[in-house]
């Protein structure tokens, strides 16, 4: 099947998906329900809960009983999108083509509303319904997982060293770790929850793992050169927003070329760890071209 189609019909699953498990609600709280949905809904390419359903289809896994788990992934990365736009935090005022959360419902809403969606997937994650699904070992390694690389060993981590490096000299492996973690982290928690929870073997884990950490490391980059070249229309947010921030990049510390180049090594070396894949891998040696390739 055509790549484009692929991708568009996945989007549709998770959008279906995320419309079932984050339904809005009236009542005392009806802000904060209303907040969630905003920014879950303002747009976003899905592409973690893509990966997931990837990871478990090229080990022959059923997708369908991952859906709740994949859409949880999305709204951890929501709730870290939300808070990443924060006065704070990036300060900035669009995000998935909208005003962001805290310039429409106020920081303290905005605050909340992160810390809803983060929570609320965990909640989501553990519900009868993914209980049933799953033996409840493979369920917990999973959780284990999505928290570790949420948490401050993970996204969190990289963000606090993000925020502390803006004007300062980094160097690569200082950029590294903060791109790692900020961003790669949960990429590859996704791949490798899809593989786990699909029953992959330990060594189809560890080829996962690796293509996780490979695509996780080029989706950063590519972001950070969509900040320098890219079109503010075509990607929702602010442009240019990096070097105004003196924010830690690749283009800064290598130059574009370099950083473009470095990128593409990186989707090839993800490619590469699913040699002992088949056909089924497919989808997820696609995807880490999309990853390089995209312009939003
Ligand atoms: C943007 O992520 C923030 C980063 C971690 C680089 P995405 O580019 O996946 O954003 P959406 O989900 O498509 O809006
Ligand atoms: C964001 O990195 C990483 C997380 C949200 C965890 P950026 O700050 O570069 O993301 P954008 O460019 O604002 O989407
Ligand atoms: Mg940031
Ligand atoms: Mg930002
Ligand atoms: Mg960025």
């Amino acid at each position: 099947v055509d790549f484009s189609d692929y991708l568009k019909h996945r989007k549709e699953l998770i959008e279906a998906a995320l419309q079932r498990f984050v339904p809005g609600g009236e009542g005392k709280a009806a802000t904060l329900f209303k907040a969630r949905r905003y920014s879950l809904f303002a747009g976003g390419k899905r592409l973690r809960p893509i990966l997931m359903l990837a990871a478990a289809e090229s080990v022959g896994g059923n997708i369908e009983a991952m859906l709740p788990v994949a859409c949880s992934v999305e709204m951890i990365h929501t709730y870290s999108l939300i808070h990443d736009d924060l006065p704070a935090m990036d300060n900035d005022d669009f995000r998935r083509g909208s005003p962001t959360s805290h310039k429409v419902f106020g920081e303290a809403t905005a605050i909340l509303a992160g810390d809803a969606l983060l929570t609320d997937a965990f909640a989501l994650m553990t519900s009868p319904e993914v209980l049933r699904a799953f033996p409840h070992g493979k369920l917990l390694e999973a959780i284990h997982e999505i928290a570790c690389a949420a948490g401050s060993q993970g996204m969190v981590g990289g963000q606090l060293v993000d925020i502390e490096s803006q004007g300062g000299l980094v160097d690569s492996e200082a950029l590294d770790f903060i791109h790692q973690n900020k961003t790669g982290a949960l990429i590859r928690a996704s791949v490798r929850v899809g593989a786990i929870l699909a029953g992959g073997s330990p060594a189809q884990v560890d080829d996962i793992s690796h293509y996780g950490l490979c695509a996780g490391l080029a989706f950063q980059i590519v972001d950070d050169i969509l900040d320098v070249e890219g079109d503010h229309a075509q990607l929702g947010k602010a442009v240019r927003s990096d070097a105004r921030k003196k924010k830690a990049t690749y283009p800064a510390l290598f130059g574009l070329e370099e950083s473009r180049r470095r990128a593409r090594e990186l989707a090839d070396e993800a490619i590469n760890s699913l040699a002992r894949f088949g056909p089924e891998a497919d989808p997820l040696r696609m995807l880490a071209r999309y990853i390089v390739q995209r312009d939003h």
